[in-house]
């Protein structure tokens, strides 16, 4: 079977710019070229940001696409999040697995949907819904009536998930029930960083949660036995990783680093037991920011390229 390699380059979910320059600094990087000799569809993103499709929404604060419910460059990270959608659906539908890259997390909203929606496809009924991993210092499932920021990276969960609807207006009315993910099918690791309105949602919606202390408190292995447990053995699962669950000393350059993070060793962990699950379709990495402690780039890249080959199973076996 294939791998889908996807690079969504783009930032305008996120308050500053440069998360759009993270798929090319990873794709470029020496340590990647063995992930891509494995790539056998790459579809590629080039600057969505700045695309003329998109209209010229290249500013957050540009005129063009003014303020929705509070969300920032609403019109803009829709039609962007609804191409990488149909992109990850169109891979996923021929069973491909799909590594996307980003960008700023709002691309998840467009993954996750993509995902869902090529499972039901195949398969249908219940034993079609996706089961989702979500490694990120931050919850990301504000809705644009609890977010404090109006930055839609730190609402993919809630788009994703039907807790924030669609706003008319040309505003996320693209997604529709059948590209839905399903939050008890859908467990966190990694977070402590997540706002008062997030912590009460999370509760609110029963979602599976494993926080840094847990971490800390348990040990790794045994909260990647609960999150697989909790999952179950037969389901397909996608695993959108935020760089910044990684602790800043190994992953510098992203937008909101937040200390006590996950070690490296302790990523590769997550995504190694991910891959021994034989269940993985899909991951997304993303919120690399090459702009950000530009002297540690070469860092965050091999962090973020050790995650993925480790997500892969080549970790082991082509090096
Ligand atoms: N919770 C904050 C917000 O809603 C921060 C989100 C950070 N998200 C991210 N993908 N880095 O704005
Ligand atoms: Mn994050
Ligand atoms: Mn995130
Ligand atoms: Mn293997």
């Amino acid at each position: 079977s294939c791998l889908a390699i996807i690079a969504a380059r783009f930032s305008c979910g996120a308050p500053r710019g440069g998360a759009e320059l993270g798929p090319g600094a990873l794709i470029d990087s020496r340590i990647f070229s063995v992930i891509q000799s494995k790539g056998s569809y790459v579809c590629s993103f080039d600057n969505l940001s700045q695309d003329k499709s998109l209209g010229n929404a290249i500013e957050s604060s540009d005129d063009s696409d003014p303020d929705v419910d509070g969300m920032k460059s609403p019109r803009t990270v829709s039609l962007a999040a609804k191409r990488v959608s149909e992109c990850v659906y169109a891979h996923a539908r021929q069973g491909r697995f799909v590594m996307t890259l980003g960008g700023d997390h709002s691309m998840g909203i467009g993954t996750l949907t993509g995902s869902a929606r090529a499972l039901r496809e195949r398969f249908g009924g219940t034993s079609a819904e996706l089961s989702v991993l979500w490694v990120d210092a931050h919850a990301d499932i504000n809705t644009p009536e609890t977010s404090l920021s109006g930055r839609i990276h730190g609402m993919p969960v809630a788009f994703a998930s039907g807790l924030a609807k669609s706003r008319g207006k040309n505003v996320f009315d693209w997604i529709t029930e059948t590209h839905l993910i399903n939050l008890k099918k859908f467990v966190y690791i990694g977070l402590r960083d997540v706002d008062e309105a997030e912590e009460n949602l999370i509760k609110e919606n029963g979602i599976k949660a494993f926080t840094m202390d847990d971490v800390r408190r348990q040990g790794i292995q045994t909260i990647m036995d609960l999150a697989l447990e909790y999952l179950g053995d037969r389901t397909p699962i996608h695993v959108s990783y935020d760089i910044d669950s990684l602790d800043p000393e190994w992953a510098p350059s992203t937008g909101f680093p937040v200390t006590r993070g996950l070690s490296l060793e302790e990523g590769i962990y997550i995504s190694h037991r991910l891959h021994k699950t034989g269940n993985l379709i899909a991951m997304d990495l993303v919120e690399i920011n090459p702009l950000i402690q530009p002297s540690k780039l070469g860092k965050t890249l091999e962090s973020a390229a050790s995650v993925i080959k480790s997500a892969l199973g080549i970790d082991r076996e082509d090096i």
